[in-house]
């Protein structure tokens, strides 16, 4: 096909010999397949920040290292200067988390670079070969949502062990290759440890995954691993092995009332046995 304008740059430079299909025109970018060495690989096109919509919302912003002072003083001015470093840094954001999770062992596409508003990564496919649909776009058997869904709750966690939540996560921005759920769109990630509203994102894209497997698996909706691994990695016990039980208790409610009773008359008993040895006491020294 023609070469887009905005890939143009990166065909002159080599990095890509030839554009072959444009796959999604999304809300925030144009994505396409493309001709590097010889392999196909996948071109996302940022879209220019007028065009874009919710996910640059200052609430993902919040706790974002921005490389120097210069930038971020410009970017709170809002000059021309500004608003360029601004796109970069919303640019270089998905690159940036793309790598750490790679190396952290979250299934993602690899990235390979980021160049003149052009990411360049992996094609995620399926079995045969073609471009892997989107979880929104298939029907799972009941097994293979359990099995997916545990390993979507690892990935998670594993993607929380790295500092990151992801911020829209749901059955629209998860692939599926192969070997199970591939998580992509990654622009708006939050760091979890600066951002104020890190909890909050993280349990909608918890719950908005539960939901999407409880489709095929009603059980699944009963768990509550959004709590249970927020709360471990608030106290600083969250390893990408931690057990989890899929199960949480809130401190003021679901208390035991069996057992409760069973305390309250065992405290009573000593209480009378104690008052009653003091009684005996008190009578042979009489
Ligand atoms: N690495 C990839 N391999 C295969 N397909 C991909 C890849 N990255 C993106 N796609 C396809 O392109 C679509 C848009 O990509 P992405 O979600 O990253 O961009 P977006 O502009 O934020 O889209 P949207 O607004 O629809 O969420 C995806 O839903 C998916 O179908
Ligand atoms: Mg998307």
């Amino acid at each position: 096909m023609k070469i887009p304008n905005r890939i143009q740059p990166l065909v002159d430079d080599g990095a890509v010999d030839a554009v072959l299909q444009r796959l999604k025109s999304g809300k925030e970018a144009d994505v396409y397949t493309v001709l590097c060495g010889g392999k196909i690989q996948c071109a996302k096109v940022y879209k220019e920040a007028a065009q874009r919509s919710f996910k640059q919302a200052v609430q993902y912003q919040e706790g974002r290292k921005v490389r120097n002072s210069r930038s971020t003083r410009a970017m709170q001015k809002g000059s021309k200067f500004g608003r360029k470093q601004q796109e970069e840094t919303w640019q270089m954001a998905e690159v940036d988390a793309l790598f750490r999770l790679a190396d952290a062992g979250v299934r993602v596409p690899q990235p390979y670079m980021c160049i003149d508003g052009v990411l360049l990564m992996e094609l995620v496919t399926d079995a045969d070969g073609a471009v892997a649909p989107r979880l929104s776009d298939v029907t799972l058997t009941k097994e293979m949502a359990v099995t997916d869904f545990d390993t979507m709750i690892r990935n998670i966690v594993r993607m929380l062990c790295a500092g990151l939540v992801h911020g829209d996560l749901s059955e629209f921005n998860v692939l599926l290759d192969a070997n199970g759920p591939v998580i992509i769109d990654l622009p708006q990630a939050v760091d979890a440890a600066a951002n104020n509203h890190a909890e909050s994102m993280f349990e909608r894209d918890v719950n908005n995954i539960t939901a999407y497997y409880g489709q095929f698996d009603p059980q699944l909706l009963q768990t509550r691993y959004a709590k249970e691994i927020w709360a471990l990695y608030e106290d600083g016990k969250l390893t990408p092995e931690t057990p989890l039980t899929g199960l949480f208790v809130e401190e003021d409610h679901d208390v035991d009332m069996d057992s409760l009773v069973d305390e309250i008359i065992a405290a009573e008993d000593e209480f009378y046995d104690r008052k009653r040895a003091a009684e005996e006491r008190d009578q042979q020294y009489d």
